[in-house]
């Protein structure tokens, strides 16, 4: 008799973000330089805080820690949720490994099998990971490049639920598109989520990455829905500390809360070290994360401005994040990049792109959709724009368009 795997791991796929890997180490064989636009890890230096706190943790044995996380980072988070003027208690925050672990743990405890999420898409493709494992469907909102990847209207957005519709989800600024919601648009989330009893699953992982006059609205701030609010945060890419692994599920939902306290039980622990500088990364001066954002905001204008000047490039400016996600002129985004891995390059360096169709829950979308990452410096969003240009016009003429 065969050894087999649950269907429900069966269900799991290769994440779009990795599908490219083993076509970027073929061209690194070859000599080649890759400007990896397809993965959101920052550049920037960890702050040392991080390390140094680590490197002064005098407790003798490394033991596990509360599986809540350790009171210190909590209280951090608390403070740093105060600036924000979002009042949280301690018992509102249970720290996790990532915002990834979080949304793991949120998703278990909300839905059953074949439960829905109602989702604008296209959206960040690692949820589809945990959507999959736990048969979750999406009730997938189109957003359109045209619009900046805005919701359309509360009319698109309210037919696509059913009484099996358990929340609506969303990044908030958003991975992948750069959409920082409006006003208007989280009123109607709101409106939707009141009308129809759903949790709001509210990911905030960009929050400090936002540019220009938008404004990144935390849904922590309405009162009124608090019991329905589930936030999702991380270190990762406020701190620039991806690799530490510590995020953070915070909702004023009691019973939800328990629910995902158990789940830290089960998992026992957060890594100890990793929390004591996490812990330190909250005392960094308010001006860290500003002064990162300026950064941010260059690169964005540098990445649009290129991008504006491509013939047939269809992009709106992102507003936050630190992602644009492009409609190019060609018919395969996966084709285009492995091509440009495998068969182009300018002075020995190519670029290399997350394809747009695995950020969709509809068949057929995104096809000739990219996400590029401006997590790199100038210069060499530059040179790989300058890869782009060239290489759209060779790889159209190739292929005849
Ligand atoms: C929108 C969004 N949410 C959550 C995460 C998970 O981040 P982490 O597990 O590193 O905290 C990411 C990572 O890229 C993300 O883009």
């Amino acid at each position: 008799m065969e050894l087999s795997l649950s269907k429900r791991i069966q269900r799991l796929k290769t994440s779009p973000v990795r599908k490219l890997v083993p076509y970027g180490e073929a061209a690194l064989n070859k000599g080649i330089k890759i400007h990896h636009l397809n993965i959101g890890q920052p550049d920037i230096e960890t702050p040392r805080v991080f390390f140094d706190a680590i490197n002064s943790y005098e407790g003798k044995v490394l033991k596990y820690e509360h599986s809540a996380g350790i009171k210190e980072l909590i209280l951090k988070i608390q403070r740093y949720y105060e600036r924000l003027n979002m009042n949280y208690s301690k018992d509102d925050i249970l720290i996790t490994n990532g915002g990834s672990e979080a949304l793991q743990f949120i998703l278990t405890a909300l839905f059953d099998e074949g439960d829905e999420v109602l989702i604008g898409e296209p959206y960040y493709a690692n949820y589809n990971s945990f959507f999959d494992v736990l048969n979750i469907k999406r009730n997938a909102i189109c957003t359109y490049a045209e619009d900046g990847y805005h919701f359309t209207s509360l009319e698109d957005m309210e037919k696509k639920i059913t009484p099996k519709t358990k929340a609506i989800m969303f990044s908030n600024p958003s991975n992948p598109t750069g959409v920082v919601l409006r006003k208007e648009e989280l009123d109607n989330i709101i409106y939707l989520a009141k009308k129809y009893n759903l949790y709001i699953i509210s990911d905030e992982v960009y929050r400090e990455f936002v540019y220009g006059e938008n404004k990144a609205i935390s849904l922590g701030t309405f009162k009124e829905i608090e019991n329905r609010v589930i936030i999702i945060d991380s270190i990762s890419k406020r701190f620039s500390a991806c690799g530490a692994r510590i995020g953070c599920v915070i909702s004023k939902n009691k019973e939800f809360m328990n629910a995902i306290f158990r789940q830290c039980q089960a998992r026992l622990s957060v890594p100890t070290l990793e929390m004591v500088g996490a812990s330190a990364l909250y005392d960094l001066p308010e001006n860290y994360l500003e002064e990162s954002k300026v950064l941010y905001e260059k690169r964005r204008d540098t990445i649009f401005n290129e991008l504006s000047n491509m013939e047939g490039v269809i992009t709106r400016e992102p507003e936050g994040a630190f992602y644009a996600f492009v409609k190019l002129p060609i018919e395969d985004g996966e084709d285009f990049s492995i091509w440009l891995l495998s068969e182009f390059s300018i002075d020995s360096e190519t670029v290399m792109f997350a394809p747009g169709e695995g950020f969709y829950a509809t068949p057929g979308l995104g096809k000739n959709e990219v996400r590029m990452c401006y997590a790199l410096d100038e210069k060499d969003i530059k040179k790989s724009m300058n890869i782009l240009r060239e290489g759209l016009k060779q790889y159209r003429s190739l292929r005849g368009f």
